[in-house]
């Protein structure tokens, strides 16, 4: 009995020595499992990139086939592909716009831009020239290239205006993406304008003539506030509208009172 108990107190105290060193290799095994776990997570997202890179890869290269006008003028028929901004799309889904039949046969088998803007199927309309057209203009065609992105696969890129021979952007290219700039910018402008003294409501009658006014949400612009009618001269678009301003604007020369209209009156009648 007693030398069990000695063995057992032995077998006790030696597990209770051994119980510092012990904590070692369980921290080395701790530490083990998360250099493997690290490893595996490395070797699974490298894998995970690597995959990425090559479809991005294989989109690029299915993206960059090369058009050349003469080529994209074969599709009108069974296959039905179009050009907007030098971008080639595989319209063939939608033969009710783009066969031969279609509303919309002139935009198949060319670049027409120009036309996206006019609307026009004339010859001057049917080109990818947009010279002349302004920020707004170049803005509005781009917006249909984003149409198209969405609605269709795009299959390449046509060399010419805005692609070279290699599908690279040419500098029309870039002032086209010069131009949509310009626009965010001045609609960013006009949203942070409008957020501050927003648009008066307007009607015209036959009999009583022009009316302006200001509600808490003219303009559609929901405040706490109503407002005064005021005439703004925009000299960006140069021209004159009507403004919904706040006593603390009535200092600001940009703001004209109307003509036969009080000042702290929310409504003004304009005479014709
Ligand atoms: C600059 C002027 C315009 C351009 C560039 C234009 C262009 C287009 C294009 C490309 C489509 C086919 C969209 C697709 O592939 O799904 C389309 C569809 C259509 N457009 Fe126009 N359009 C213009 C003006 C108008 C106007 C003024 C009207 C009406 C009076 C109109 C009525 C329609 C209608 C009803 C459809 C068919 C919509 C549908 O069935 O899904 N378009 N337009």
């Amino acid at each position: 009995m007693s030398t069990t108990n000695k063995t057992n107190k032995g077998q006790k105290r030696s597990v209770n020595q051994s119980s510092s060193p012990a904590t070692t290799p369980s921290l080395l095994s701790n530490y083990k499992f998360w250099l493997a776990s690290c490893l595996i997570i490395v070797v699974i997202s490298f894998a995970i990139q690597r995959q990425t890179i090559d479809k991005t890869n294989k989109t690029a290269t299915e993206k960059e086939r090369l058009f050349t006008s003469d080529e994209l003028r074969t599709y009108t028929k069974d296959e039905l592909y179009l050009a907007i901004l030098g971008h080639v799309f595989n319209v063939s889904s939608a033969p009710r716009f783009y066969s031969s039949t279609g509303g919309y046969k002139f935009y198949t088998g060319r670049d027409a831009s120009r036309s996206f803007h006019t609307g026009k199927s004339t010859e001057e309309d049917l080109t990818d020239d947009l010279t002349g057209l302004n920020d707004e203009a170049v803005a509005s065609v781009y917006d249909w290239l984003a149409f198209y992105q969405k609605q269709y696969p795009q299959i390449g890129k046509l060399i010419g205006r805005y692609f070279d021979a290699n599908g690279a952007p040419t500098k029309h290219f870039q002032n086209v993406l010069v131009s949509v700039d310009h626009m965010k910018k001045k609609e960013e402008e006009k949203a942070t304008f409008e957020q501050k003294w927003p648009p008066c409501n307007s009607e015209w009658s036959h009999d009583t003539g022009r009316r302006v006014w200001c509600t808490d949400k003219s303009g559609g612009v929901q405040r706490t506030w109503i407002g005064f009618p005021r005439r703004y001269f925009d000299s960006s678009l140069k021209t004159e509208r009507c403004v919904c301003v706040q006593n603390s604007d009535k200092q600001d020369g940009r703001f004209k009172e109307y003509d036969n209209c009080l000042s702290t009156s929310n409504e003004c009648r304009l005479p014709d």
